[in-house]
């Protein structure tokens, strides 16, 4: 069986293809230091041709596009008698992955990664289901990740792994003997340790995370708790601003927030707008203008939170009543978990109800859809929206917010409307920060994002557009990969915050 990793995606949807001729971002030499990247994550961005998910593989794809390198990790395959691992080759990459048995996907990725670590890491403690059992199926999937990887593995390789599904990963490495030196980057939050510490036997856990040479965060909140977990619960000792004594080793703890290709994305949505599907969305609309959102049919993304904003919007600006439409694209997600069925009843309801109560017979309000689209369809949607909806309850980054500012166009942009809760706040700090858990304001932000004059939306995505290009996914990677390589300072590329337009 294949676990659909097509149905999911924060957002970003590649088209299958690894853009222009990765041989053109051949790495510089010297640059590498002549050691090998290999990269670790649960999902491998295969170069397959299928639309996939997720803002891990775009930023991953972009990495090894410039250095190549090996990319390990799951197939997607589940079953009882696992196929060989299978090996790939294109370009300067190689692509190692294998299957997963039935009670390992069960444990691991349905159980611990994603009903413990996933809802515990976004600050839902509620919605946590822990048990023994799956967390002993997610050690037992580290290993023998572990196992399949070291076969291939040189001792000068650098390893990047990514994520939560792979905290204990370097310690079965290091287990094993191997000395490489081996970062981890977590695309999602960190919560501070009065959270963190509720999950039930987080000291077997999130210690294992000094086996890295480098653990790699988002933001400095994110940083900061872990670093506050490390010196209070784990009593490291600090050897420097930013790094902890881990046995004979020391373990450093930065911030590297992942961007997006903001001239790439440009480009393509400047063509994408012509394209003859944007062009059949707007004709659609029949002059109506657009707002956009797009997300994996996840709980931590605010979804019907954000529809009950939509209703209080149209409730109290009635002019906008027959004159603007939502479209909210939202491809299912893990859907084997029973949290994701309730939330997709739950989203199903609030639009029912919706279009419902202001639904005309010739005007849909909110247009609800869960297929996946591709990158280039989505820079062209983005483009063509007056604003777009991105309120996550808590998200480590969120590429969505940046997809957009990097699809507008300079001379006549959209408004976002973003999350305070979203990593990209930081950075996107002349979007309209919301507060998604108040739907009257967010309400009130979408008629202001509606109304706003083209010279204040023009600042706002001038700063936006210039702090996110300061931050290239391009310079991401490097970044990390700097400190991990202990690169000098000055190759390092400083991140860039928008000034605040109020
Ligand atoms: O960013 C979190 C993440 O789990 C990524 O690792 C992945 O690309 C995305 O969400 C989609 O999730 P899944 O791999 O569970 O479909």
């Amino acid at each position: 069986m294949l676990i659909n990793a097509l149905e999911s995606g924060d957002g970003y949807f590649s088209e299958g293809k690894f853009g222009p001729n990765p041989k053109q971002f051949a790495m510089e030499p010297g640059k590498t230091g002549g050691s090998r990247l290999v990269v670790v994550s649960n999902r491998v961005g295969l170069p397959d041709g299928n639309v996939r998910a997720g803002g891990l593989e775009v930023a991953i794809r972009a990495a090894l596009k410039r250095r190549g390198g090996l990319w390990f990790g799951w197939s997607g395959r589940v079953g009882e008698q696992p196929g060989p691992a299978k090996l790939v080759e294109q370009d300067n990459t190689s692509y190692m992955t294998v299957d997963l048995r039935n009670d390992d996907y069960d444990e691991f990725y349905n159980g611990f990664a994603n009903r413990v670590l996933w809802p515990i890491l976004h600050y839902r403690l509620d919605l946590a289901e822990f048990t023994r059992r799956d967390l002993g199926g997610y050690f037992r999937v580290n290993e023998y990740f572990a196992r399949h990887l070291e076969k291939q593995l040189r001792p000068d390789d650098i390893i990047w792994v990514h994520d939560y599904h792979l905290i204990p990963f370097a310690r079965a490495l290091r287990e094993r003997g191997h000395k490489n030196r081996i970062g981890f980057f977590i695309h999602i939050p960190c919560p501070p340790p009065e959270i963190l510490t509720a999950l039930p036997n987080h000291e077997q856990l999130i210690p294992a995370l000094g086996h890295y040479d480098l653990v790699g965060f988002q933001t400095d909140t994110d940083a900061i708790n872990f670093s506050r977990y490390l010196a209070n619960e784990v009593g490291l000792k600090r050897t420097g601003t930013d790094s902890f004594a881990f046995g004979d080793r020391s373990v450093k703890v930065g911030k590297f927030p992942v961007g997006v290709e903001t001239e790439v994305l440009s480009r393509l949505a400047r063509r994408a707008i012509e394209s003859g599907f944007v062009r059949e969305v707007l004709d659609s609309l029949s002059g109506r203008g657009m707002i956009i959102g797009v997300d994996r049919l996840d709980y931590t993304k605010g979804i019907p939170e954000r529809m009950d904003a939509f209703e209080r919007f149209l409730g109290n600006f009635p002019d906008w009543r027959g004159k603007v439409t939502y479209l909210q694209i939202t491809p299912r997600s893990r859907t084997g978990i029973p949290e994701y069925a309730d939330i997709s009843r739950k989203v199903g309801e609030a639009v029912g109800r919706i279009n419902g109560a202001y639904g005309e017979a010739s005007w849909t309000p909110l247009r609800y859809i869960n297929k996946a689209h591709s990158r280039t369809a989505l820079t062209g949607l983005y483009r063509a929206a007056r604003a777009a909806l991105v309120t996550p309850l808590r998200d480590g980054m969120n590429l969505v917010g940046k997809e957009y500012v990097a699809a507008q166009d300079p001379v006549d942009p959209g408004v976002l409307v973003l999350s305070r809760f979203a990593g990209a706040a930081n950075e996107c700090a002349a979007a309209l920060l919301v507060n998604p858990y108040d739907p009257e304001g967010v309400g009130n932000a979408i008629n202001r994002a509606l109304s706003m004059s083209l010279a204040e939306r023009r600042e706002r995505h001038e700063a936006n557009f210039k702090a996110l290009a300061a931050n290239d996914l391009s310079h991401w990677a490097e970044r990390f990969l700097g400190a991990l390589e202990h690169r000098a300072a000055d190759e390092v590329v400083p991140a860039v915050r928008a000034a605040a337009v109020r």
